[in-house]
């Protein structure tokens, strides 16, 4: 418990902030400058990382597996499990991305009462790890309005989409029930659940209070506070065309929830979120498993100078022979 403290002491401080800066007359710190200086080191970091993973040298293949390899032509091969092309480890790779499939894999291991040690599924966070990455995606695809002028009809229409249980005026977005649920599931089980508790870090936890203070300040715009729609889209349409204008009826809320979602792509590419790129460049995921039919060697390994068996036989054939001892070479 000790350490989601920090974590989420440091989501209040930037509350706080955001809370000051209009009285103090930073409203175009906060609304102007903090986003574009966000976006440049989430863009610079994000490169920086991927590059120096690609430049690392992955000399063998560490695909993890869990499935029968290629091998001899009865026994049938488990292609997504244990890929043999490239094809087939890019669709593993996809279907990683789209479905979290090792994650629906995972398995928890545990001890009864009868001191017996059982494994068994862990769904939970399968799901509510899917619930959570599938409605942020529908809400991000949707903020797509703020920016885009006019508004793509596939952005109108995920919109209604997501408005299908028109129970209140705004109307409930699914997504937004989703993503509160999920992301309490997902902090509730670090914080109930010993293990996880002492495995977890402060900046887990600063992960999770940046969401939720991000997805709970804007479900407070739609239907607490009220934000002026048109000077956000004013204003963000001013940020997209580098000539960025901060319009009356920019409020401490929508300051607020521009302050978190610029925290966020600021610390991105040095937190664990990075997993967004991870997840396509892990050599144990992206590479075939074709070890037992092509030779893999280390480019960087140091010359070795071999003595050959053919090369000692020419060295002692006279005495191989002279002794009666079998050879392979011609005998001379
Ligand atoms: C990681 C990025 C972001 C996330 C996760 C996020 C999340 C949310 C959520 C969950 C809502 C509640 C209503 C809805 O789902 O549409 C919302 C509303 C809102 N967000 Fe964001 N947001 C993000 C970025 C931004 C940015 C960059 C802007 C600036 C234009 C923005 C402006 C707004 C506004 C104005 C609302 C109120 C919408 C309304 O009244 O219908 N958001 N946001």
């Amino acid at each position: 418990m000790i350490k989601a403290v920090p974590a989420l002491v440091a989501v209040l401080l930037l509350l706080a902030v955001a809370w000051v800066a209009p009285v103090i007359g930073a409203t175009w710190l906060i609304a102007v400058a903090v986003p574009y200086a966000a976006f440049v080191l989430f863009v610079c970091g994000f490169v920086l990382k991927v590059v120096s993973w690609a430049r690392a040298p992955v000399p063998f293949r560490i695909t993890t597996t869990c499935g029968q390899q290629k091998s001899l032509d009865f026994l049938p091969h488990a292609r997504l499990e244990n890929p043999f092309t490239g094809w087939q480890a890019a669709l593993r790779v996809l279907e990683e991305v789209v479905l979290f499939r090792s994650l629906f894999r995972n398995v928890r291991m545990r001890w009864t009462r009868r001191r017996d040690l059982v494994y068994e599924s862990s769904r939970w966070l399968w799901l509510a790890g899917l619930a959570f990455h599938a409605s942020l995606l529908l809400i991000i695809l949707r903020h797509l309005r703020f920016f885009l002028d006019p508004v793509p009809a596939l952005v109108l229409w995920l919109g209604r989409l997501d408005g299908l249980f028109q129970l209140a005026v705004p109307t409930i977005l699914v997504s937004d029930i989703v993503i509160v649920a999920a992301l309490a599931f997902l902090l509730a089980r670090r914080l109930v659940d010993a293990r996880l508790r002492y495995l977890s870090l402060p900046a887990d936890y600063f992960a999770l209070f940046l969401l939720l203070g991000i997805v709970l300040s804007g479900v407070s715009m739609r239907h607490l506070t009220r934000v002026d729609l048109v000077a956000v889209k004013e204003l963000a349409v001013g940020l997209a065309t580098l000539a960025p204008r901060v319009p009356d009826g920019i409020g401490t809320p929508f300051l607020l929830h521009v302050l978190l979602v610029s925290t966020l792509f600021a610390v991105l590419p040095l937190s664990k979120l990075m997993h967004i790129a991870g997840a396509v460049m892990s050599p144990t995921r992206n590479l075939a498993n074709n070890t037992r039919a092509r030779r893999h060697e280390s480019p960087w390994n140091p010359e070795v100078e071999v003595h050959t068996y053919e090369q000692w036989e020419d060295e002692f054939r006279d005495k191989l022979v002279a002794a009666g001892l079998p050879v392979e070479g011609k005998q001379t």
